[in-house]
């Protein structure tokens, strides 16, 4: 199996445009996204698609060299050749298969409202958001949901960084915040600053926004290099390093 896969790297080095070996797949990644990408009090770079990317190229028998990139040039910098994947909780979804190829995804989460206990409000529709002033991340499907269903009624203000969203949400700047749950779930619900909820039920739905879980992502005519990524996350899931490293972030 292992020569197969290595076979298989060669091929992808040699028919792309700029041959070169992959001892090291360089990987795209915005961070921090906690608890998906984040850095340690030490600085250290961590978080379940960091955990789960460094086993998988440990499989593959590469190395994994993260190179941060803000989420909006996320897409770019891969065509420009600064990475050769992405492995950043991108959600697979049509619109990007028109520009990357996707791995298989490797885990699924829901999006979700998060805003102050004092908004005080059971959901998120038309009237209770009107006039209100929504934070998303620039470029993120969350943005895209928010800005078709909610331009008219509410202002939009959009982030480079999860980071800053946060803050200005902290800074009481804004009502109400739309991402990924997990991330608010671990910046938000658990802040010491001030009482946050959730607002309404996590959302999933409709699949040309909310998508079919997180992928990686690869240029188009990488099939070889995303086949090797397929196989060795087949293998992780198999062996029980996969439920290892959810653990470690989301519990048992
Ligand atoms: N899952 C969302 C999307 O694909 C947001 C991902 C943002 N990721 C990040 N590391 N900032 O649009």
């Amino acid at each position: 199996l292992l020569t197969v896969s290595l076979l298989g790297l060669a091929v992808a080095a040699a028919s792309s445009a700029h041959a070169r070996d992959y001892d090291s797949v360089r990987i795209g990644v915005d961070v921090p996204y906690e608890p998906m990408e984040y850095r340690t009090a030490e600085g250290e770079l961590t978080g379940f698609d960091i955990d789960l990317g460094n086993a998988l190229c440990e499989r593959i028998g590469v190395t994994c060299e993260w190179v941060e990139q803000e989420w909006d040039g996320i897409i770019p910098g891969l065509m420009s050749r600064n990475y050769d994947a992405i492995m950043s909780s991108m959600t697979i979804n049509d619109e990007r298969r028109q520009q990357v190829l996707f791995s298989d995804p490797y885990i699924t989460m829901p999006s979700a409202w998060f805003a102050p206990s004092s908004l005080d409000i059971s959901e998120a529709n038309e009237e209770t958001l009107a006039g209100k002033t929504i934070g998303v991340q620039r470029g993120t499907l969350q943005d895209n949901y928010v800005t078709d269903n909610f331009s008219s009624v509410a202002d939009i203000s959009r982030y480079s960084t999860a980071d800053d969203m946060v803050l200005d949400m902290e800074a009481q700047r804004l009502d109400i915040v739309f991402l990924d749950f997990p991330i608010g779930q671990s910046t938000l619900l658990d802040s010491e600053e001030a009482e946050y909820v959730v607002v309404g039920e996590r959302i999933s739905e409709p699949k040309e926004y909310f998508g079919e879980g997180f992928g990686i992502a690869f240029r188009q005519r990488d099939e070889a290099l995303a086949e090797q990524f397929n196989e060795a996350l087949a293998e992780l899931q198999e062996d029980g390093t996969y439920d290892e490293i959810y653990a470690r972030y989301f519990g048992e």
